[in-house]
């Protein structure tokens, strides 16, 4: 499934011009995902953290090898959504405040004072909601219409999240395969989750002064409900990740991704370039 993880650089300019709510016609969605790319590089940097203090254990070589090109991918998931920062604060967002202390209260706290194990069963539930949301993005074509750049940023992220779903949750049957282990970063992970990125996009369409609006609670209604169908598609995917028998492989969506990726790479210009091996 995963067995070559191709680490890729995001080649596309994100230019100032971008429109703020780049879905047309749907400001929930794309402060959903503004709230994301927002939380993204801290979240990745803890996933990088975890990832090299758990190396040391592993002796499979090819484990090792797909945790290497994991942090790869993360961290070029950091470099591009941080780069998109740039039109959130041209275009009078403020949020960096409130990602500094996330990633002071949150991240480095959780370095600091939770277990090993905790911390890798958090990156291994987190990863599972980062495939699966990838997967329900892609499968449904919910940003079908946005803004091509946003939209090609989100997509490519996305395919990479399914890529490498497999990775972290291999990485914690390695180093810690109790079910209640798995329990308890399952959790954590899905309600700091979803507290935070409902939280952000919240705050986002109130500085949009758009929150209190009969169609904000109508396209919230349809994200949830008539038309993606994702408080139901989310728990579903949620309860799947508590099942004994579970694996990342389950979900599916390798061709979904993979098209995604070619396409992005035939590109011209290319909005992916594949980065060189290297050595571990
Ligand atoms: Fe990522
Ligand atoms: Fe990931």
């Amino acid at each position: 499934m995963d067995e070559s993880i191709t680490p890729r650089r995001f080649a596309e300019t994100l230019a100032h011009d971008i429109p703020k709510h780049w879905l047309p016609g749907n400001e929930v969605v794309s402060s959903l995902l503004n709230a994301y790319t927002v939380l993204v590089p801290a979240n990745e940097a803890f996933y990088i953290r975890t990832l090299n203090a758990c190396l040391p254990r592993i002796t499979d070589p090819a484990l090792r090898k797909r945790c290497h090109a994991f942090i790869r991918q993360e961290a070029q998931h950091g470099v591009a959504h941080k780069r998109y920062w740039g039109n959130l604060d041209a275009q009078g967002y403020s949020y960096r405040g409130f990602e500094r202390l996330v990633d002071r209260a949150i991240f480095k706290t959780m370095d600091r004072w939770a277990p090993l194990w905790l911390r890798a069963s958090l990156v291994s539930c987190v990863e599972h909601i980062n495939a699966y949301l990838g997967y329900e993005f892609l499968s449904q074509a919910i940003l079908d219409g946005a803004d091509p750049r946003v939209r090609s940023l989100m997509e490519w992220h996305f395919a990479e999240e399914i890529e490498h779903r497999a990775v972290a949750f291999d990485l914690l049957q390695a180093v810690s395969p109790g079910y209640p282990v798995r329990l308890a970063g399952a959790a954590t992970t899905a309600t700091l989750f979803y507290l935070l990125m409902t939280g952000l996009a919240v705050a986002l369409l109130v500085q949009d002064g758009v929150l209190w609006r009969k169609d904000t609670f109508r396209q919230a209604a349809a994200h949830l409900g008539s038309t993606h169908h994702m408080a139901r598609r989310t728990i579903g995917h949620l309860w799947n990740y508590l099942r004994p028998g579970f694996h990342p492989s389950q979900l599916g969506g390798d061709g979904l991704a993979a098209d995604v990726l070619a396409r992005q790479a035939a590109a011209h210009p290319p909005i992916v370039v594949a980065m060189a091996a290297q050595a571990e």
